[in-house]
């Protein structure tokens, strides 16, 4: 059985558009796109009034290299926000399948599932299980119920901790031929711990999400990755939008691989780490703080008296975190993004 098995099948018949950069490359004139020939302002250094490459090759190298995978088993999106909704698309019948949540968790596992159509059922986290996954409960509802991705985001946003990956691996190879695991990587550059695209030679339904909106600075230029089997990166580009890497974000993301710029990451990153601990101990001995939870990741989530006040006092001091009160089982919980020195300590001032 192949992995695509679990996919929509109108989509595996689906003849995918082709647009006329997948068609040809480039030549001395270009003449096949309905492109203007002219540079749409003075000192134009991207050539911005041709379309770009679909799947840029020099940056899928690079991140293959980054992540320790084939550049085919790559898809670059606009955001991971885009390879969810497209994962979602490609393997779930409207009304008639669906994905699997473990809430307080990312927002939009459930929305592309509602703009999908499909349903989303829930194994929740609990505070006195430290925000891990019920394996077992997911286990037996994806057994079930007609489950098609089942996501699980290791550091999990909003409440800070990493999954196991031997836990996640035994999910995957339970729900082989029955149902994808997407592991949402978004924060692993955190955390310290190893990526699951290590262990997906053995496992065609692991499937993994990274994203340059975080570690690497640029949520402003929308680059998401989706590391899955070759055949899975296939299917996905066959669904995508014709020309999802627009050019400045290329060059944006190239730029942030040189040299110069991955020393600076490694900088920040160690700073982001030790700034964490260090907001994590203030905020342990806060005399506002009621809980808080350890966190691999760049943000904190606390819970105080009242957050809506808490919330507005801060807001009130220029400084604005998020009021996650609304997760399932988060009342009355802030969560806090790890920012430089100065600007922590502007947090903790104000919260005091
Ligand atoms: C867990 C998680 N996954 C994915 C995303 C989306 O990231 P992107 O900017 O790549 O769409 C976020 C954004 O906050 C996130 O917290």
């Amino acid at each position: 059985m192949s992995v695509l098995d679990l996919a929509r099948p109108e989509l595996r018949a689906l003849k995918p558009y082709s647009s006329a950069r997948m068609e040809a490359g480039s030549a001395a004139v270009m003449l096949n796109a309905n492109e203007s020939p002219y540079a749409p302002f003075d000192g134009d250094s991207w050539a911005l009034n041709r379309y770009p490459d679909p799947q840029p090759r020099a940056l899928l190298e690079q991140l293959a290299q980054t992540y320790g995978v084939k550049a085919e088993q790559l898809f670059l999106g606009r955001g991971s926000d885009e390879a969810i909704d497209l994962l979602v698309r490609a393997f779930c019948r409207a009304a008639q399948d669906a994905v699997l949540i473990s809430p307080p968790t990312f927002g939009m596992y459930a929305v592309a599932a509602g703009v999908q159509g499909a349903a989303v059922l829930s194994v929740p986290l609990t505070a006195e299980k430290d925000f891990q996954p019920d394996f077992e409960a997911i286990r037996a509802r994806a057994h079930t119920e007609p489950v098609k991705l089942v996501f699980v985001c290791t550091p999990n946003n909003p409440t800070g901790g990493s999954v196991p990956a031997n836990a996640i691996v035994a999910l995957a190879a339970d729900l082989a031929g029955r149902a994808l695991v997407v592991v949402d990587e978004a924060y692993a550059e955190f955390s310290g711990q190893p990526s699951l695209t290590t262990r997906m030679a053995e496992l065609p339904n692991l499937v993994v999400l990274r994203t340059l909106s975080k570690a690497y600075g640029l949520a402003g230029a929308r680059l998401g990755v989706l590391i899955a089997s070759a055949e899975i990166i296939a299917l996905i580009r066959r669904i995508m939008a014709p020309y999802p890497v627009p050019t400045p974000c290329l060059a944006a993301a190239l730029a942030a691989f040189s040299e110069q710029a991955s020393a600076a990451r490694m900088e920040h990153l160690a700073q982001t780490r030790s700034e964490r601990a260090r907001v994590q101990a203030a905020l342990a001995s806060h005399p506002a703080v009621r809980q808080l939870w350890p966190s691999d990741a760049n943000f904190i989530a606390f819970r105080v008296d009242d957050a809506r006040g808490s919330w507005q006092r801060l807001q009130q001091a220029g400084v604005i975190v998020r009021d996650v009160s609304h997760y399932l089982g988060l009342s009355n919980c802030l969560r806090v993004s790890i920012g430089t020195p100065a600007e922590n300590d502007a947090f903790l001032a104000a919260l005091s």
